[in-house]
Formats: C-alpha cells, sequence, structure tokens
C-alpha cells in the first residue's frame, strides 16, 4: 500500500503593522518617490500588505504560523519529526530558521530541522521535500513553513520593487496516510536567470559586500513565470493521471494577480476556483502559498476531499507544483 504524505492542519500569520497602498504611497512621498493607489491596483492587483516591527524576525512570525497549524491537526509539537521551513529572509547567517523555529516550539525530541532557500517557490520545495521523507518512512509528522520578512531587503527608494512585498508565515502539519495525501510534485530551476531577480549583497569579513537589497527585472519575471506555471502544473496532473478539470482549487504563488489569471487562463479554470490573497497580503514569497491555503481553508473555500494545485514561481530561477487531496 502506497504511504502518502497528508495536510492535517493549517496557520498562518501576519504581522499587525498592516499598509494600504495609500499608507504606503504616503511614506514613500516623503523620500520624493512618487506612486499611487491606482497603478499598485492595476499593475499588481495589491492594496495593501503587513510588514513586521524590526525586532521580529521569521522565526517569530513562523512560531505563530505553527502555533496554529499544530492546534488544527490537534496532535502535540512533540510529535512533530521532521522541521523545514521555506525562507530567503532568515533570522541568521547559521543556524537555520528551523532550528531556532524548534527551540521556540519546545520541541526537544532531536529531530531533523532546516531551511529550503528556494524563493517564492520555496514552500513547494519545502513540501516536495517532506512528501519524499514521508513516502519513504524517514518521518511521520512534519512541519512544513513558509516564512518571510521581505520589507528587511526592501530598496525603500526602488518603487518598481518596494511596492509589490510583504511579510508573513504560512505552515502545514503533513503527516503520514494510507489515505491521499500529496499525489504528485515537480520541481524545477534554471539558473541561468540569476540576475533577473536577486538579492546580490553577501556577508564576508564582518561586511556585506554588494548590495543587499532586492533587484528585480519585472517583465523578464512576468514573462518566464507565465511560461514555467503552466508547464509545471500540466507535468504535475499528467504525473497523478489527472486533467486541470479535476482541479477544485489553484492555489498559485501571490505575486501579481495579472500573472495568476493568465495561468488560470491557460488552464482553462474560471478564477472562482482561484484563491486569491494578494490584495490583501502583497507578495510574502516563501509566505504566500500556505497564507494562501490557510485562509483557504479557514474562510471555508478549500474543503476537505478536494483536490489542489499549489504552484510556486522565484528567483533561481525556480518554479514547481504540488498536487494533492485535502
Ligand atoms: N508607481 C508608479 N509608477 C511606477 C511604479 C510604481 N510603483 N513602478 C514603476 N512605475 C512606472 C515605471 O517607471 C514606468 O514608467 P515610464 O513608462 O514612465 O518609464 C511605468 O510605470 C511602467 O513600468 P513597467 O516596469 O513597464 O511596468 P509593468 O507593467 O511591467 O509592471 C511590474 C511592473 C508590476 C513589476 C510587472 O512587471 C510585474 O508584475 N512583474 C512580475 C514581478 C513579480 O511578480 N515578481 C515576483 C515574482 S517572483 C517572486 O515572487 C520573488
Amino acid at each position: 500500500m502506497r504511504r502518502y504524505a497528508r495536510i492535517i492542519g493549517t496557520g498562518s500569520y501576519l504581522p499587525p503593522r498592516r499598509l494600504t497602498n495609500n499608507d504606503l504611497a504616503a511614506e514613500l512621498a516623503q523620500r520624493g518617490i512618487e506612486t499611487s493607489d491606482e497603478w499598485i491596483v492595476e499593475r499588481t492587483g495589491i492594496r495593501a500588505r503587513h510588514f513586521a516591527a524590526p525586532d521580529v524576525t521569521s522565526s517569530d512570525l513562523a512560531l505563530q504560523a505553527c502555533r496554529q497549524a499544530i492546534e488544527a491537526a490537534g496532535v502535540s509539537a512533540q510529535d512533530i519529526d521532521l522541521i523545514i521551513v521555506a525562507t530567503s529572509t532568515p533570522d541568521m547567517v547559521f543556524p537555520s530558521t528551523a532550528a531556532i523555529l524548534q527551540h521556540k516550539l519546545g520541541i526537544a525530541n532531536g529531530c531533523p530541522a532546516f531551511d529550503v532557500q528556494a524563493v517564492c517557490s520555496g514552500f513547494v520545495y519545502a513540501l516536495s521535500v517532506a512528501d519524499a521523507m514521508i513516502q519513504t518512512g524517514a518521518a511521520k509528522r512534519a512541519l512544513v513553513v513558509g516564512a518571510e520578512v521581505f520589507s528587511r531587503i526592501l530598496d525603500f527608494n526602488d518603487r518598481t520593487t518596494c511596492v509589490l512585498f510583504g511579510d508573513g508565515a504560512g505552515a502545514v502539519v503533513l503527516e503520514a496516510s494510507e489515505a491521499p495525501g500529496i499525489l504528485a510534485a515537480e520541481l524545477h530551476a534554471d539558473g541561468s536567470h540569476v540576475g533577473i531577480l536577486c538579492v546580490p549583497g553577501h556577508v564576508s569579513g564582518g561586511n556585506v559586500l554588494g548590495d543587499p537589497l532586492l533587484k528585480m527585472d519585472g517583465q523578464a519575471v512576468f514573462k518566464l513565470a507565465v511560461g514555467v506555471l503552466d508547464k509545471a502544473a500540466r507535468a504535475t496532473l499528467d504525473k497523478a493521471g489527472l486533467t486541470e478539470a479535476d482541479i477544485d482549487w489553484l492555489i498559485p504563488h501571490q505575486a501579481n494577480i495579472r500573472i495568476m489569471q493568465s495561468t488560470a487562463r491557460k488552464l482553462k479554470l474560471s478564477m472562482d476556483k482561484v484563491v486569491v490573497t494578494v490584495d490583501q497580503h502583497g507578495n510574502t514569497s516563501a509566505a504566500s502559498i500556505p497564507l494562501a491555503l490557510d485562509h483557504g481553508v479557514r474562510s471555508g473555500q478549500v474543503k476537505p476531499g478536494q483536490t489542489v494545485l499549489l504552484e510556486g514561481v522565484g528567483g533561481g530561477f525556480t518554479w514547481g507544483a504540488v498536487l494533492f487531496k485535502m
């Protein structure tokens, strides 16, 4: 009998400071940077985002999301035997945010804990790794988390990027099960596109060398994203022997409503079948998919037994998809 990894609980957390486009535009105006609610909504669909306080880290956000997910799963934190955190904004250079999170959750059972770095595809990567570890018997009950404080790496003098991103965290508890479960996953990367979306700085000799703020060629990212998401979706459905018609919910990375609309159109899915949170959260990178999944579950949209397709795309360039029965 196949051993599946099944999502048994979801959780999420947004830091309390919420900025509407008008709030952000007013702050940017003080720096002499001009933007508007109208421009941001028309080009991206974003209306608001949350920013963490300066002393709040990715593991702090992850902790709140994980507590919710563990409660929803009806298990104890001590039952977790694997922790994977997807983040591009870790608390420290090392150790991993996952190890810090393990301690904050009070898990002292020695379970493996590590970070995955695949930028906005991070959650899909992390979920796929956890699925493989559960299938092989290396883990029974995994905590898979996406957590980001992207506000730390934004250049608030660059209006083409700083209006797009936000902070937050989302988490799921995955458990070994005879019932499906994650049905199929696809992961990809093409490192020839490193330069179109990156934070090029690094720490050396006690100094930050290079620019530690986010750089993006928005149009190049847009074109690549639309192409690869469609292919990844079809390949994942093929692997599971399903078609677009079997999808109850599409939960894509929440970067831009226009990318999401284009993906849905190519899959012949109405936008009624797409969970959308980009309007309220902005792009929270690795946190965006688990935040949207938890929103879908808690709002009653995503129900037990339904078939859900997650799709991630981001810096690297990386992309992937995970298909599962809720
Ligand atoms: N406010 C007002 N005007 C702006 C702003 C802003 N915030 N930003 C750019 N503009 C101006 C530009 O200066 C330009 O003006 P010009 O014509 O006078 O030169 C004009 O708006 C158009 O700029 P474009 O860059 O051509 O705008 P575009 O329609 O391509 O939209 C955007 C830009 C929103 C970034 C789009 O390219 C996009 O969404 N790309 C995908 C980005 C993305 O999703 N990234 C994340 C995915 S991966 C990850 O999540 C890490």
